[in-house]
C-alpha cells in the first residue's frame, strides 16, 4: 500500500517529488495496487499539449463500476454504500448497501439496455439529489454509455441545448423535486425542452413528488416498473480506458457551456486517489459532501472518487435552511458524519444565523471540514474552523474545476499545516505554475500571476464535445506547453498558493460557474433591450452578485423600469436558470467600448463594486463620456 495514504508532512514531500520525478512511475504504482483492471495498460502516458492530446494508461481495459461496486461486494457487500438524507427530515434516512446498489445499478443499466442504449451513445439525466441520480450514473458507465447530467436547477431552454449539443438519445428525470418548502414540477420543464430535441426516442421518470405530470405515450415511462421486471445483474461493458466516461457542461467566458469530457481510467485513478487522501477516509467513516451531483464535486467526490474507495457517501436532498438553520448540524449529528465538504457561500449564510442552531447539536464525529467552489474569505474560514470543526478539525480548502476532474491544490488533513484562505500546495502529482503578462513564469516565492499546470495529471478532460478547437484555444495557446486554469494566485514565501479568482469573463456567484455570454444574449432577447453587458461585484453571502448594465431600445424608454427589471430576472430564469439572476439592474444609454468595439469590464466592474477612484485610463474609450454618466446613476 505505498505511497497511497500520506500520513505526515515529511512523507508528503517525499511522494511529491516523487511524482514529478518520475509521473509514470509513479502513477503505475497507484494504479496496479489499488484498481481492478481487465487487461493492463501498454503505456502509462502520452501526451502533446500543443494538439492537445492526452492518453493515460492507454490500452488498458476496464469498467469503472467494477471499481466501484463488484470488487468490494466479498468484503463489503453489506457495508453501507451511500445513505438518503431526505429533503423533509421526518421522511425516513436510506442505508444502501453495496450489494443493494450493485443490484439497483445493474437493473437500471438493463433498463437502458432494453431502451436500444448501446455503448458509447449520449444520455442525458436531469434529476434531484434522490438515490436514483446516483445509479443513472453507475448504469450509464455499467454500459458504456456515456452520461451528461444536467443540474435540475437549470431551465428548459439550459437543457435543451445541453441535450443537443452531445445528441443524447434518453433522459433520465423525474416528477418532480423537493427543494425546502416548495416543490418543482421537472418533468414540465423536460416537455418544454424535449419540444426542441428532436433526438430524444425516451424519457424514463422517476417518481419523487407524487404531481401528476403529463406522458407522452410512445416517448415516456415510469422507471420503477420497468426496474422491477429488470435482470438484477448485468455484464460490464468491457471499456478502454480512454473511452469517454461522461460529458459535463461547464460555462465558457464566451458562447455555448463547453461540453468537458472525462475518459474512464485516468479519472478513476486521480479521484479515488485524491479522496483517500484529502478527506482521510478511513473504512468506517461517514463522508458527507454537500454539492450537488449535477456538477462536477458531485460525480468525482459524491459518486466516483467515494465509491472507489468503499467508502459510505452521503446523499442529501435538501437545502441547509430546512426547515431550519439548523439542518446541516442536525444531518452531521443524526449520521455521525466524519467528513463534511461544503461550499464557501453555504458557510457564509448559515454564519449570518443564529449560534444556537449549530450548537444544539453534536457535531463531535467531524475529523475533517472541506470547502470548495470560489476562495473562502478568512472570516468565513474562522467561522467555521471555531463553530464547525471546534479548532479540532483542519479545514481543506480544495482548489480545482470541471476541466480538472479532481481537486488539485489542497491541504492534506493533519498533514499540511493550514493557513486562512490558502489552497495551500499541490497535491501529489500536480505541477502548478505562475505566469506573467509576457507569458514568462514566475519563478520563486512571495508573487502572483496567472495559473498554469504544466505537466498532465490522470483527470483531466480530454477535449470538449465536439469541438476540440475550442478546447485548444481555451486551455492550451494562452501559454505555450501549459494548461492555463483562468484563475490568477498568488505563492507565498513558503509556497503556499492562495487563489485569487478568475482572471476571464467567468464569474462565481455562490459558487457556481456563469459565463457572461448567454446571460447577456437571454437580456438581449427582451424586445425594449438593445445591449447589456454584466459583471460581478462582491456580496457577503454569494461571494459574488451579478450587476447587469442595460441599454434599452426605444419602445423600453417610456416602460417602467422596476416592472422591465422584473422582466429581464424572468427571462433569465427561463433561458438560464434562477441562479444566474442579477442582482441589480442599471439602466443606461450606453457601455463604455475599445475603439474595436470590445466592452470595457474592466471600468465595469469597479464602478460594480462601487471603486472608482482609479478607473486607469479611459481616454482611449470610443465614449470616454459614458463613463461618468454611469457612475452618477450606479446603484
Ligand atoms: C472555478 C471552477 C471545483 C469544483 C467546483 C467548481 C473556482 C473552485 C476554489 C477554491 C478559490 C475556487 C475557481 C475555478 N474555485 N475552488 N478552493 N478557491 N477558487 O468547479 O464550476 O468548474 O469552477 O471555481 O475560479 O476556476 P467549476
Amino acid at each position: 500500500m505505498s505511497n497511497y495514504h500520506i500520513k505526515h508532512l515529511e512523507e508528503y514531500y517525499q511522494v511529491y517529488r516523487k511524482s514529478v520525478r518520475n509521473p509514470e512511475a509513479f502513477w503505475e504504482e497507484i494504479a496496479e495496487e489499488h484498481f481492478v483492471w481487465r487487461k493492463r495498460w501498454d503505456n502509462v502516458l502520452s501526451w502533446d499539449f500543443k494538439k492537445p492530446e492526452i492518453k493515460w494508461f492507454e490500452g488498458a481495459k476496464l469498467n469503472i463500476t467494477e471499481n466501484c461496486l463488484d470488487r468490494h461486494l466479498p468484503t463489503r457487500g453489506d457495508k453501507t454504500a451511500i445513505i438518503f438524507e431526505p429533503n423533509n427530515p421526518k421522511e425516513e434516512a436510506l442505508h444502501i448497501t453495496y450489494r443493494q446498489l450493485h443490484e439497483r445499478v445493474c437493473r437500471m443499466a438493463n433498463v437502458l439496455l432494453d431502451h436500444g442504449v448501446k455503448k458509447g451513445d449520449r444520455v442525458c439525466i436531469y434529476l434531484p439529489m434522490i438515490p436514483e441520480l446516483s445509479v443513472a450514473l453507475l448504469a450509464c458507465a455499467r454500459i458504456g454509455a456515456i452520461h451528461s447530467v444536467v443540474f435540475a436547477g437549470f431551465s428548459s431552454h439550459a437543457l435543451a441545448t445541453r441535450i443537443n449539443d452531445s445528441d443524447c438519445k434518453l433522459v433520465i428525470t423525474s416528477d418532480g423535486s423537493f427543494r425546502g418548502s416548495k416543490s418543482i414540477d421537472l418533468k414540465v420543464i423536460v416537455d418544454k425542452a424535449l419540444e426542441g430535441c428532436p433526438g430524444v426516442a425516451n424519457v424514463l421518470v422517476v417518481k419523487r413528488t407524487g404531481t401528476k405530470i403529463n406522458m407522452e405515450p410512445a416517448r415516456d415511462k415510469w422507471l420503477q416498473p420497468l426496474l422491477d421486471e429488470a435482470y438484477a445483474d448485468c455484464v460490464a461493458e468491457i471499456m478502454d480506458a480512454e473511452d469517454p466516461l461522461f460529458i459535463l457542461y461547464t460555462s465558457g467566458s464566451t458562447g455555448t457551456p463547453k461540453g468537458m469530457v472525462h475518459t474512464t481510467a485516468g479519472y478513476m485513478v486521480y479521484t479515488a486517489y485524491t479522496f483517500k487522501n484529502v478527506f482521510q477516509y478511513r473504512e468506517h467513516d461517514v463522508y458527507w459532501c454537500t454539492a450537488d451531483i449535477g456538477w462536477i464535486t458531485g460525480h468525482s467526490y459524491i459518486v466516483y472518487g467515494p465509491l472507489a474507495n468503499g467508502a459510505t457517501t452521503l446523499m442529501f436532498e435538501g437545502v441547509p435552511s430546512y426547515p431550519d438553520f439548523g439542518r446541516f448540524w442536525d444531518v452531521i449529528e443524526k449520521h455521525k458524519v466524519n467528513q463534511f465538504y461544503t461550499a464557501p457561500t453555504a458557510i457564509r449564510a448559515l454564519a449570518k444565523e443564529k449560534l444556537e442552531y449549530l450548537e444544539k447539536h453534536d457535531l463531535s464525529s467531524l475529523k475533517v471540514l472541506g470547502s470548495v467552489g470560489e476562495p473562502i474569505n478568512e472570516e468565513a474560514w474562522h467561522w467555521y474552523n471555531n463553530n464547525v470543526g471546534k479548532k479540532n478539525s483542519p479545514i481543506v480548502d480544495t482548489w480545482w474545476q470541471t476541466e480538472t476532474g479532481g481537486i488539485m491544490i489542497t491541504p492534506i488533513p493533519y498533514v499540511t499545516p493550514t493557513t486562512p484562505t490558502y489552497a495551500t500546495l499541490p497535491f501529489i502529482g500536480i505541477q502548478p505554475v505562475l505566469m506573467n503578462e509576457n507569458a514568462k513564469e514566475i519563478k520563486g516565492n512571495q508573487v502572483d500571476g496567472r495559473l498554469c499546470i504544466k505537466f498532465p495529471w490522470p483527470s483531466i478532460a480530454r477535449t470538449i464535445w465536439g469541438n476540440h478547437d475550442r478546447y485548444r484555444d481555451t486551455y492550451f495557446t494562452a501559454y505555450e506547453n501549459m494548461y492555463f486554469t483562468g484563475d490568477g494566485a498568488l505563492r507565498d514565501a513558503v509556497g503556499y498558493y492562495r487563489i485569487t479568482g478568475r482572471v476571464d469573463d467567468v464569474i462565481i456567484v455562490s459558487g457556481h460557474n456563469l459565463g457572461t455570454a448567454p446571460i447577456e444574449d437571454s437580456i438581449n432577447e427582451h424586445p425594449a433591450v438593445a445591449e447589456s453587458a454584466i459583471v460581478g461585484f462582491p456580496h457577503d453571502v454569494k461571494g459574488n452578485a451579478l450587476y447587469g448594465y442595460v441599454i434599452l431600445k426605444e419602445v423600453g424608454e417610456s416602460r417602467d423600469r422596476e416592472n422591465l427589471r422584473k422582466e429581464i430576472n424572468q427571462q433569465i430564469t427561463e433561458h438560464v436558470g434562477p441562479i444566474a439572476k442579477l442582482d441589480k439592474i442599471q439602466f443606461v444609454t450606453g457601455l463604455p467600448k475599445t475603439r474595436s468595439g470590445k466592452i470595457m469590464r474592466r471600468i465595469l466592474r469597479k464602478i460594480a463594486s462601487n471603486d472608482t477612484s482609479n478607473l486607469g485610463d479611459t481616454s482611449t474609450l470610443l465614449n470616454p463620456e459614458i463613463v461618468q454618466e454611469i457612475i452618477d446613476n450606479a446603484l
